[in-house]
């Protein structure tokens, strides 16, 4: 069993099992893999992808789930503590996916759970399973994670997915320039990271200057619900707004353009069409990704096996 918390959980070749079981499975599907399991699914924030591909990737490797989108249908609404709806969630399944708005919330949760807790998202700090889809992603499209120069682009302060995914690439050896305002540039907490294993960044205002040298630009949503003052949000939420115009023939041929969505304004749609816009795909990865993640969370793989391979199994 495996909780999946925080991307500094995992070394790159943990990473690099998980996505290589992903592809297996997505090759491979596993209908019956986890057939006897039952997966409790709570969302105390909004998510249209993140649950609805982790309830997906659950009926495809054969599980059930229970569980609720939003906490007002629970007793939370009478008092009830997270400890307590975690402990009581853990007798009625064998593995949680949680989304809470408080940073820490997951890693709270593995202290008083039974079973294995997997964060799909906590507050403004980590989103892990975006980041294995993300890398899955970035994996299948380019052929490589390593080496790569990677622009993150917009809400870098609150953006839990640019926190996990910066994480996990400074095990690839990749460079980063983080494009954003001052007031929602990329929090020091992650720079220190960053610093003690001396990856190379740097930080950004426009992303044209950048625009020509990057293999991947990982845009972001402004993110209006986690301002305390909103005359800031009104000051940033159009910063960044690319379109075909801004992109076409001024970036890489090879360059993607990433985007854990949703997304409000900052990427025109008349870019959808274009070879570089690859977020759609990115999103359905996470079917894959996720069916992964339970198979290793419910101890059927273990990431230290050197053949991960469903099919020679
Ligand atoms: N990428 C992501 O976390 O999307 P949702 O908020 O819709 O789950």
């Amino acid at each position: 069993m495996r909780d999946f918390i925080s991307m500094k959980d995992f070394t790159k070749g943990e990473i690099l099992r998980i996505l290589k079981l992903a592809k297996s499975l997505k090759e491979n599907p596993q209908g019956n893999l986890l057939g006897d399991k039952i997966v409790s699914s709570l969302f105390f924030e909004p998510s249209t992808r993140t649950r609805l591909s982790f309830t997906s990737a659950a009926y495809r490797v054969g599980a059930k789930v229970l569980g609720f989108d939003s906490p007002d249908a629970t007793s939370l609404k009478k008092g009830e503590s997270l400890r307590d709806t975690i402990k009581m969630t853990g007798a009625y399944s064998d593995v949680i996916v949680m989304r809470h708005p408080i940073d820490g919330a997951a890693r709270f949760a593995t202290e008083v759970s039974n079973v294995p807790i997997i964060n799909g998202g906590d507050g403004a700090n980590e989103h892990p399973s975006q980041t294995l889809l993300d890398l899955y992603t970035i994996q299948e499209e380019m052929g490589k994670i390593e080496n790569l120069k990677i622009a993150f682009v917009g809400d870098l302060k609150y953006g839990r997915t640019v926190h996990s995914l910066s994480k996990a690439l400074s095990m690839f050896n990749c460079e980063f320039y983080f494009v954003a305002p001052d007031l929602i540039q990329i929090p020091e907490h992650i720079l220190k990271f960053l610093n003690n294993r001396n990856i190379k960044y740097t930080l950004v205002d426009d992303y044209k200057d950048i625009l020509p040298e990057i293999d991947v630009m990982y845009m972001t949503r402004i993110q209006r619900e986690r301002f305390e003052n909103l005359d800031e949000y009104e000051k940033v939420k159009t910063v960044y707004e690319i379109d075909k115009n801004s992109i076409v023939g001024k970036c890489k041929e090879e360059m993607i353009i990433l985007h854990p969505l949703p997304r409000v304004t900052e990427i025109n749609i008349d870019l959808d069409d274009t070879k570089h816009a690859l977020y759609f795909k990115q999103a359905a990865n996470g079917v894959p990704v996720r069916e992964a993640m339970y198979a290793i969370a419910l101890g059927k793989y273990h990431l230290d096996e050197d053949e991960m391979d469903v099919e020679k199994r």
